[in-house]
């Protein structure tokens, strides 16, 4: 079984997923659609999406690589010693990983090990990785997660929790990171560059998918299909704008205690076109949304493993 989902002519490929996947996002915020980040970050998250096509020449130094193992997603990025994205895959989870626990182990095995080849095969020399887990997953799971890339061919040379691998990209040392992903929406404090606070509530995108699929009486795929269609986004906007609100209720709650004068939203769900203005609404917050959230939190993991390497010096396996 082809589990490949590797952009390898992106943004064309995103039209051609392979039978039994779901279409990556049609679209992500472009230009117009980013607020309050950081000109550098998002250009390295475009340079990100377009690394994602493995059509670069493979550089000659050494390589580093971040995986981020999702609900919805499982994203690689290949980074070189200065932080470059040069190389990467996104393949659908399929169930593997849930609300960022592994339930099927020798899945999410399966699914690596196909990214890391297809990366490899391309000409990029990949080995050393480091891997992220959802703040407050710390020890168990994130060995299993550990275990995971080493089981997929990769050596692991560190572990993250997830907003501070948003952080790295975003180049913040304080205020919220909310991580609307697939299951979950994850807000965490930062201060100091240090994550302070974390929580993870059960909403995600895909209680958009539900809130969808019961309103046109059509299965959880195709709803998620018609919700990242940049065409249809506008006019379903009224119906999914309800869950966005509780989201944003539940982070204004969380930051009652933990108060931050910028949130900054990431993970794919915080692409649909107004959930900015609804987060600024419900909280009353600066919220800042880079371009591609989707690709935040695996670049950062990335750039992670490549800055701790400079850091230790650490001599790099023939590359
Ligand atoms: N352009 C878009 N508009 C709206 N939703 C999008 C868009 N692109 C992706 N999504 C949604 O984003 C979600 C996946 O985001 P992400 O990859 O951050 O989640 P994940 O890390 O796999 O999940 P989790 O963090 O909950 O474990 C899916 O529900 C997907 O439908
Ligand atoms: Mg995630």
């Amino acid at each position: 079984m082809d589990t490949r989902v590797a952009l390898h002519d992106a943004p064309q490929a995103l039209e051609r997923p392979p039978r039994g996947t779901l279409a990556v996002p049609a679209r992500l915020p472009d230009d117009e659609d980013t607020v309050n980040i950081h000109p550098s970050a998002n250009r390295r998250l475009k340079d990100f999406e377009a690394a994602l096509g493995l059509t670069a020449p493979p550089p000659k130094g050494p390589l580093f690589v971040g995986v981020d193992l999702g609900t919805a997603y499982i994203v690689t990025s290949v980074v070189d010693a200065e932080g470059t994205p040069v190389a990467g895959a996104l393949t659908r989870s399929r169930s593997s990983i849930r609300d960022g626990l592994v339930l099927d182990y020798i899945g999410a095995i399966n699914l690596l090990r196909a990214q890391v080849e297809t990366i490899r095969r391309a000409g990029y020399a990949i080995d050393d990785a480091m891997v992220c887990y959802p703040p407050g997953t710390a020890g168990g799971n994130a060995r299993a997660f550990a275990n995971v890339l080493e089981a997929a061919g990769l050596h692991v040379t560190g572990l993250m929790d997830e907003p501070s691998a948003a952080a790295e990209v975003l180049e913040i040392t304080d205020g919220a990171v909310v991580d609307i992903g697939g299951g979950t929406t994850g807000i965490s404090v930062l201060k100091n560059g240090e994550v302070v606070y974390t929580a993870d509530e059960a909403t995600g995108g895909t209680h958009l998918d539900l809130v969808l699929a019961g309103n046109f009486k059509i299965s959880v795929e195709e709803a998620e299909r018609i919700k990242t269609d940049a065409s249809r986004q506008r006019e379903i906007f009224p119906l999914v704008r309800p869950v966005f609100q509780k989201m944003a209720a539940i982070v204004r709650q969380h930051l009652r205690d933990h108060p931050v004068d910028t949130l900054y939203l990431v993970g794919g769900t915080s692409a649909f076109p107004g959930a900015v203005e609804v987060m600024e609404e419900e909280t009353g917050l600066t919220v800042a949304l880079p371009s591609h959230p989707l690709l935040v939190t695996p670049l950062g993991i990335g750039i992670r493993c490549a800055r701790e390497a400079k850091a230790n010096a650490k001599p790099t396996k023939g590359k």
